[in-house]
């Protein structure tokens, strides 16, 4: 008998507007990617052009079969300068949103996903108390316009991404060999050679600020740090709910698949505690956690092990782990007893084929976590597009549709109609 995820279940992919939009030359990643020096491999350019191309890639994905989509609202578009709002750009999302209800594919939308408007930097951006308050703006700002057309809204990306990349920082100071050694997911170069010193000091003089204090997203996060973005999200949820109590509020954390063996329990614990554990209770009204998921870590009595023997890697230099998504998602539920949505999940590869495989066995997996009794209320694939990965820019290949960057023709993946096929008739 086939096992098919039960209707209503959200079965879908998700971008993010910075890598796949196109030209967002008002936020702090646009700085990044252009300063001499940058450790960015290369600029995103015109990205997949999604800007322009939204409709045509949102109907590739309901003529596949899939009935969501989780995108970000750029608030570097929505508020080019400080206290400065683009009605045009509310305008944009409106119709992104539309199409998705024309194509009968329900939106989930992120707030913030890594990219901030480049304003935020001199004023203190991720490390300071002000972004709250800036941050609430925003958010207050797109949600009374857009609010009713919003079924589910994510504030914030990654929350934990910040931590993650402190710990990457302190392990790159231990390795000989980082590209092996730090099973970080999300695309940081790692290239030893990089100088980051003399980054920071370019970035220092494009902001206009003192280079310690350039504290973008995605860099490494100070337990205060931590603590403001928490807020961020706290403060973007009553602003919500003030507007539209019904909306679904939630947050995305990225996690691991934690493997423990005997002498790994300590580091594994602190770990989780740091990734997922002192989150909860800034996490206690909201309406469901958005978790993402690339492969698996396991731990022995000295650290994280790398792969071994055999292990097959992805292009990302991580363990290929599909069954990840499962062990995830039934460590989370212990802790966790409202929905969980998978926010993201996906392998970055040349190899359709390995992503087909990947894709069963990690919906298989979940499907089991389902009948377990977890509530898990969808999936979202990433990504739809192949796109910027960013410090890593375009060599990565996580999409369900392949793009050639030089024409910006769109080629559908089988990997596409797995999934799609997956939500219509199940495996
Ligand atoms: C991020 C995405 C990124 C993906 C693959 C996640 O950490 O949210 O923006 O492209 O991982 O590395």
């Amino acid at each position: 008998m086939m096992n098919k995820f039960k209707d209503g279940f959200l079965i879908g992919a998700a971008t993010a507007a910075h890598q796949v939009e196109g030209n967002n030359v008002n936020s702090d990643c646009w700085v990044m990617e252009n300063v001499p020096g940058s450790i960015y491999k290369e600029p995103s350019l015109d990205a997949a052009d999604h800007y322009n191309r939204y409709e045509d890639d949102i109907k590739i994905m309901a003529d596949a079969g899939l009935n969501a989509y989780r995108f970000s609202i750029e608030w570097a578009r929505i508020e080019p300068a400080k206290g400065r709002f683009d009605e045009n750009e509310i305008e944009h999302y409106k119709k992104v949103l539309e199409c998705c209800y024309k194509n009968n594919i329900t939106p989930i939308v992120t707030l913030h996903h890594f990219s901030s408007p480049k304003w935020l930097i001199p004023e203190g951006g991720w490390e300071d108390e002000k972004t709250i308050h800036y941050f609430e703006n925003y958010c207050r700002h797109v949600v009374e316009k857009l609010g009713d057309m919003m079924p589910y809204i994510c504030t914030i990306n990654e929350a934990n991404i910040g931590i993650q990349i402190k710990k990457f920082m302190a392990m790159a100071e231990g390795s000989d060999n980082l590209e092996k050694d730090a099973n970080i997911q999300v695309g940081l170069n790692k290239d030893a050679k990089v100088d980051m010193k003399a980054y920071y000091e370019a970035l220092g003089e494009a902001f206009g600020i003192d280079p310690a204090k350039v504290q973008p997203f995605v860099a490494p996060r100070t337990v205060e740090g931590d603590r403001i973005v928490m807020r961020c999200h706290e403060r973007a949820r009553q602003v919500i709910k003030n507007i539209n109590p019904d909306i679904k509020v939630g947050i995305t954390l990225s996690l691991v698949d934690y493997h423990v063996l005997p002498g790994g329990e300590r580091l594994a614990a602190a770990d989780q505690d740091e990734d997922f554990l002192h989150y909860l209770p800034y996490l206690q009204d909201d309406d469901f956690l958005g978790v993402q998921n690339y492969t698996r870590q396991v731990y022995g009595p000295s650290g994280v092990l790398r792969p071994v023997g055999e292990a097959k890697l992805t292009k990302m230099g991580y363990e290929y782990y599909p069954e990840a998504l499962a062990g995830v998602v039934r460590f989370v539920s212990k802790h966790w007893n409202k929905p969980i949505m998978i926010t993201e999940n996906g392998i970055s590869t040349d190899n359709d084929t390995d992503r087909v495989d990947f894709i069963e066995h990690a919906l298989k997996g979940l499907y089991q976590c389902i009948e377990e009794g977890i509530e898990v209320i969808g999936y979202m694939h990433w990504s739809l597009l192949d796109n910027f990965e960013w410090q890593l820019g375009y060599e990565q290949k996580f999409g369900l549709i392949a793009v050639d960057r030089a024409t910006q023709t769109r080629y559908p993946k089988r990997s596409l109609r797995c999934l799609g096929n997956i939500g219509k008739y199940g495996f």
